[in-house]
Formats: C-alpha cells, sequence, structure tokens
C-alpha cells in the first residue's frame, strides 16, 4: 500500500510540471486531491492498513499530499510568471529594436548640397526659378534672334499653350541661364546668383537624359572681369575636385556671353599631362563668359555701369568626373536601381 502512495508521487509530479496552463493544472489538483482523486483514494485504505504501522503510513500519506501540493502551487507560480514575462518582453522599451534600413541622400542631391556649400562661402546666393518658362527668358532675352540657328542647340521642349504676344511659346527651361535674367529683374547689382536647377532636352541615349542639373554662376557688378571669373572657377575646381586641380578656359561661342568659353579642369589622373582617360590632360565642364551687353539690357541693367560674368554646369557631370565613375549609361542615374544607388 506504501508503493501506491510512492506510484501516485512518481506519476503526478512529472504531469504537474509539464501542465501548460491553469486549466490543465486544476484537472491534476482534482484528479489527485479531489474528493475522488487516486491520493484520496488511497488514503481511504488507511483503515486496512494493521494499527501498528498506520501512524507510518499515515506520515507517508501526508509527505505525498504535501509534496503534490506544493508542486502544483510553484507551478502555478511559473505560469502566472511566464506569461507576465511576456507581456513585459513585448513594452519593454530597453530591448534593443529593430533597425530599418537606412536610406540616404541621391547622389545628385549630394553633389547639389556640396557645390551650394562651396559658392555660398563666396557669397552665392541659391535661388530656383520656374522650370516651365517662357521663350524669351530662355533664348530671346539672352541674345538669341528670333529663329536664330543656334537655338537648336537647346533640343528644347514646348508646352501646349498660347503664345505670348511678348514672351513667345512656353517651354521648360532648356538651361538655367533663364534665370539671368529673372535675377536681374529680382534686385539690383551687386549679383552672386547660384541657380540650381532642373533642365529638360528632347534627348534619350546612353549619354543623355532628357531631365538633368545645371547650375548656373551670376556675377554682376562694376568693374567685373575675365580674372574674378578664372578666380571664381579656379575656387570651384581646387574646393570640389581637389587641391591639386587646375581650370583652364578655351574660347568659345554662346550668343549670351562676350566672350565665351569652355572651362576644362585638369585630368585628377595624369595632372594634365595626358593619359587614357582624357587623352588631352583636360576634362571638360561647362560654358562660361562675360555676359553680353544685350542680355543686361534686357534685363534693365545699364552695360556701362556694370559688367558680369556666368557659368553654367552640370551636377551629374561634376559628380561623374570627381568619382571617377564612367557609367556604360547615363540614363541609370535616374533610374532609382538601389545596387547602383546604394554605392553612394
Ligand atoms: N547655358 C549654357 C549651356 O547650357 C552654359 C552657359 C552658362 C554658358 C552661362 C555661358 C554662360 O550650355
Amino acid at each position: 500500500m506504501e508503493e501506491e502512495l510512492i506510484s501516485i508521487k512518481n506519476s503526478a509530479i512529472p504531469l504537474i510540471l509539464d501542465a501548460k496552463e491553469e486549466k490543465e493544472l486544476e484537472e491534476l489538483k482534482l484528479q489527485f486531491l479531489g474528493r475522488n482523486g487516486k491520493l484520496t483514494l488511497a488514503l481511504k485504505k488507511i483503515t486496512k492498513v494493521p494499527p501498528e504501522k498506520r501512524k507510518e503510513f499515515g506520515m507517508l500519506a501526508n509527505e505525498v499530499k504535501e509534496a503534490l501540493e506544493e508542486a502544483i502551487l510553484n507551478q502555478a507560480k511559473t505560469l502566472k510568471g511566464s506569461v507576465k514575462e511576456k507581456i513585459r518582453e513585448k513594452i519593454d522599451v530597453t530591448n534593443p529594436g529593430i533597425k530599418p534600413p537606412l536610406g540616404h541622400l541621391h547622389l545628385v542631391t549630394q553633389a547639389i548640397d556640396e557645390i551650394t556649400d562651396i559658392f555660398e562661402k563666396i557669397g552665392f546666393e541659391r535661388v530656383r526659378y520656374p522650370e516651365v518658362e517662357w521663350d524669351w527668358y530662355s533664348f530671346e532675352a539672352l541674345n538669341f534672334p528670333k529663329n536664330h540657328p543656334a537655338r537648336d542647340d537647346w533640343e528644347t521642349f514646348f508646352i501646349k499653350e498660347e503664345v505670348h504676344p511678348k514672351y513667345g511659346p512656353m517651354i521648360l527651361t532648356p538651361h538655367t541661364s533663364s534665370g539671368q535674367i529673372r535675377e536681374m529683374q529680382r534686385r539690383k547689382p551687386p549679383i552672386r546668383m547660384l541657380n540650381i536647377a532642373k533642365t529638360y532636352r528632347r534627348q534619350s541615349d546612353i549619354s543623355h537624359v532628357p531631365m538633368f542639373h545645371q547650375f548656373e554662376g551670376l556675377v554682376i557688378d562694376k568693374d567685373i572681369a575675365i580674372t574674378h571669373l578664372k578666380g571664381t572657377l579656379d575656387y570651384f575646381v581646387k574646393s570640389f575636385f581637389g587641391e591639386n586641380r587646375k581650370s583652364r578656359i578655351r574660347p568659345y561661342h554662346f550668343q549670351f556671353t562676350e566672350p565665351s568659353f569652355e572651362v576644362d579642369v585638369s585630368c585628377g589622373v595624369c595632372n594634365g599631362k595626358g593619359c587614357k582617360v582624357c587623352k588631352s590632360g583636360w576634362l571638360e565642364l561647362g560654358g562660361a563668359g562675360m555676359v553680353h551687353p544685350n542680355v543686361l539690357k534686357a534685363g534693365g541693367i545699364d552695360p556701362q555701369e556694370y559688367t558680369g560674368f556666368a557659368f553654367g554646369f552640370g551636377p551629374e557631370r561634376c559628380m561623374m568626373m570627381k568619382e571617377g565613375l564612367e557609367l556604360d549609361d547615363l540614363r541609370l542615374i535616374y533610374s532609382n536601381k538601389l545596387e547602383f544607388l546604394e554605392q553612394f
């Protein structure tokens, strides 16, 4: 009979410790300690135990009962605790969080920000003018006579809109030079403008995209000369590309500048000597020149009193030249391909 008590204990304890829910524990309690429970029934057999052994039997029975009660109580506590634990886990603000993937600014935006900082340091003010613009601001006021063939170089998008009697057709800005006239109309000299904006041309192939950016510098004041332009270009080239880089100006033609130049930067690989990358030792940056008197007049500024210089470059091109990036297809820059963009 004592064996029966021991086997009840041995079978009950593992079951109790295995219980996953309070309900299961309640059922086990009934099954062993309830009125018709196994232990209760076993205890009733005490009457059949010889009197001299009853005390021992009673003590053992008590021990088993206490062991079961204690196990049930402990397991109940454990179950409650683990529920609390789970709740605490959910709201534990000290737990390390799940890091969302971190993005960064687009490589062209990074270049624009850097260019802005460089020019702001020497007093240029960043501006932006309409990208849906009149022909007059983009061509006419910039000294392009009507139907002048040079207009074809700026493969322009035309907007289906009524032609304005003074300003002509409505277009998408094919270059940021329209901002020159807008700036002259907005304020009197001295002017130090940096116009960074989107520009649009009817072109799309591996080396052209229909939308790209330009940054246009314009300085107008008394006695502004080519040396000021050259100094500014040198400053920009050294700040953006590196201390050991140089700028060079070559004669060129634009309707809105006189004289006009193309600006080069010395190759970073061969330092101007000529190599496989650059061939001539120089890499082309963009256009520049002294503001044409007719342009000053169109902007309401007296060319007898004021002179100025202007330049217009592409941040995309500058960025690629700086990174030494030779893209097989320029359209990649605006393709939203993460494998490409994440590298910058
Ligand atoms: N607007 C010219 C272009 O798009 C660049 C330029 C700007 C040239 C200012 C001279 C002066 O090519």
